[in-house]
Order: C-alpha cells, then sequence, then structure tokens
C-alpha cells in the first residue's frame, strides 16, 4: 500500500472533543480513493458506491501529521474495489482502516461501463498511458527517488 497522501491537523478538523472530525477523515478518504480509481481506470467519470465497515482505530489530535494509503484489492468488471488505511505518519500507529470501497466506472451517459483492467498500474505505467493518450505530448518525470519510494513501501506491506 502507498501512503502518498499527508495532512496536518489542523483546529478546523477538530471535533468538540478536541480530536480529528471523522467527516473531515472520510472527505478525505473518500478524495483520495477516488483520485486512485481514475488514475487506475483512466477515467475521470468514476462515483463511490460502496464502503464497508469503517473502523477508527484510534484518534489523531491537533498538528498530528497524518497520511492516507489505498490500494486496490479486486478489479470487477465495471467497478473496482480498494482497501484504505489511515495512519500517524510519526508513529505509524494506525487511525482509521475501510476494508472495501467499490468505484464504478461510468460512461457519458453515467451508466456502469466496463474498465478493461485487471491489476494495478505503478507511476511509470501511469504516465506511459498519459502520454499515449495525449498523442505524445512530453509527460511529467517521474524522479527515481518517486519510484523507489513506491517500491519500497509495497515492498513493506
Ligand atoms: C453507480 C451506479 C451507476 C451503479 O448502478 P447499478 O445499477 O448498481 O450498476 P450495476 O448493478 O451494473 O453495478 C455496477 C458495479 O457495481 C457493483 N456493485 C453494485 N452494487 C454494489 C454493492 N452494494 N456493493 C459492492 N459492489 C456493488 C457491481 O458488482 C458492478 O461491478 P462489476 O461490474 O465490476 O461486477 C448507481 O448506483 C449510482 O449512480 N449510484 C450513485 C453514485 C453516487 O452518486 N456516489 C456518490 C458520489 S461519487
Amino acid at each position: 500500500m502507498n501512503f502518498h497522501t499527508r495532512k496536518w491537523v489542523k483546529p478546523e478538523d477538530l471535533n468538540p472533543n478536541g480530536s480529528l472530525f471523522g467527516g473531515s477523515l472520510l472527505r478525505w478518504i473518500d478524495e483520495e480513493a477516488a483520485i486512485y480509481a481514475i488514475s487506475q481506470l483512466g477515467n475521470q467519470r468514476v462515483v463511490t458506491k460502496f464502503m464497508s465497515e469503517i473502523n477508527f482505530v484510534s484518534s489523531a489530535r491537533q498538528g498530528d501529521i497524518i497520511e492516507l494509503g489505498i490500494t486496490a484489492t479486486h478489479f470487477g468488471r465495471t467497478s473496482i474495489t480498494l482497501r484504505a488505511e489511515v495512519r500517524n505518519k510519526i508513529t505509524r500507529k494506525s487511525i482509521l482502516t475501510v476494508e472495501k470501497m467499490v468505484f464504478v466506472n461510468l460512461n457519458e451517459q453515467g451508466e456502469p461501463v466496463p474498465h478493461g483492467r485487471t491489476k494495478i498500474r505503478y507511476a511509470d505505467e501511469l504516465f506511459e498511458a498519459y502520454r499515449r493518450d495525449q498523442g505524445g505530448v512530453e509527460a511529467p518525470k517521474v524522479s527515481d527517488d518517486d519510484l523507489m519510494e513506491e517500491v519500497a513501501e509495497e515492498a513493506a506491506h
């Protein structure tokens, strides 16, 4: 699982108890997962269809730095299933897990349409696809450090 997105818990993200508000966390996770699904399926028209049980394992406090991780666990015909985890960046303590988030690939009419994907695409493949879609336009370079970080993260989880 890759933990690419980091968030700094600020006063506006807190509940009256002084800890991270669950609604803020869910908004961040839904957005992160949607971006992941869009990247994997190569289509901006994806919608959240289903979220399984959400387990708030521990809380975060103001000033904590947290990181959001997503990975694909299943490629269906029109859907993709993801697993999400949020953890404290410093202590690595788990804050939230969502075992199953299903996103559906849609056509212009908003109907489910097959996406043709069967396995996870990594950054280099995604940029290659972007280059093809743009008709040979130079894509942003992925640094070796980014790729190494991705490989290391995948190996560690
Ligand atoms: C997404 C939507 C178009 C799907 O319509 P639908 O009639 O359920 O479509 P289908 O029955 O063809 O199912 C589409 C896919 O979702 C999966 N799916 C449907 N219901 C599911 C559920 N409860 N749990 C998990 N997967 C489900 C199906 O298995 C199918 O995947 P597959 O093709 O990979 O096997 C429709 O439900 C919708 O518009 N929902 C609202 C989405 C939304 O507004 N989300 C919030 C904002 S992003």
